[in-house]
């Protein structure tokens, strides 16, 4: 079964692909375990997905971290923060590790991605540690961008991913990153569909995810 064989590979560190459905963004996103990116794969998915590198964790983790939803602060303002289909963007904040050099190199993201898988495992044991550690060891606005899952209530790759993380009882704490096409769009299904054919990696939809939820 492709879902069995994308929770054992989400568990065992190795990509899994996600595609949320044609009445959403009709994308397939990359998703691996925070803990397992290191800078050679951030430049594989950099070249080969091209999307935006993102963390993703709980929005009670992002909370635990004194951060809020970007489209809460921007909403106070009076500003648009509804995507066209419908869905407040995941966005919690932007961040860099303070030991990266500029941020936006592989190596650089690779460490605040580990860094931050780090603290997840410490917020889910030492709430008021995680953030302490968090204040003091990054800086805002950095170059990833920490994604806060609202599972049960909205039904993106955030969510979709973190609902695969469960069923892998793995943490809360994995890179994403869009797959991205030749032509100026994301990646056509079909095409996704052939590259994780070729690349031996299990491509799962939300209609196989959700009933995991
Ligand atoms: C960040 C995004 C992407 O769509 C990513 O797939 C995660 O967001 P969502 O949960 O909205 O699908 O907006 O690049
Ligand atoms: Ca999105
Ligand atoms: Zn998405």
């Amino acid at each position: 079964m492709p879902i069995e064989e994308a929770i054992k590979a989400l568990r065992e560190g190795r990509i899994v692909m996600i595609y949320d459905g044609d009445e959403r963004e009709n994308e397939v996103d990359f998703v691996i375990r925070g803990d397992a990116i290191t800078p050679s794969l951030v430049r594989w998915l950099r070249k080969n997905a091209g999307g935006l590198l993102c963390f993703v964790t709980t929005e009670k983790v992002g909370r635990t971290l004194g951060l809020e939803f970007l489209s809460e602060y921007y909403g106070r303002r009076g500003y648009v923060t509804k995507a066209p289909y419908g869905d407040n963007p995941a966005f919690m904040g932007y961040v860099n590790h303070i030991k990266t050099k500029t941020g936006v190199r592989d190596a650089d993201k690779a460490l605040t991605i580990r860094e931050l898988a780090r603290i997840v495992e410490l917020a889910l044991r030492d709430p008021d540690a995680a953030y302490e550690e968090f204040r003091k060891n990054f800086y805002l606005p950095g170059h990833v961008p920490i994604l806060g899952g609202r599972v049960g209530t909205r039904w993106g790759h955030t969510e979709l991913a973190l609902i695969l993380a469960n069923a892998a009882g793995i943490p809360p704490a994995l890179a994403i990153i869009e797959a991205l096409g030749d032509y100026q769009e994301a990646m056509p299904l079909e095409e996704a569909k052939e590259l994780a054919s070729i690349l031996g990696i299990p491509l799962v939809t939300s209609r196989e995810i959700r009933p995991l939820a």
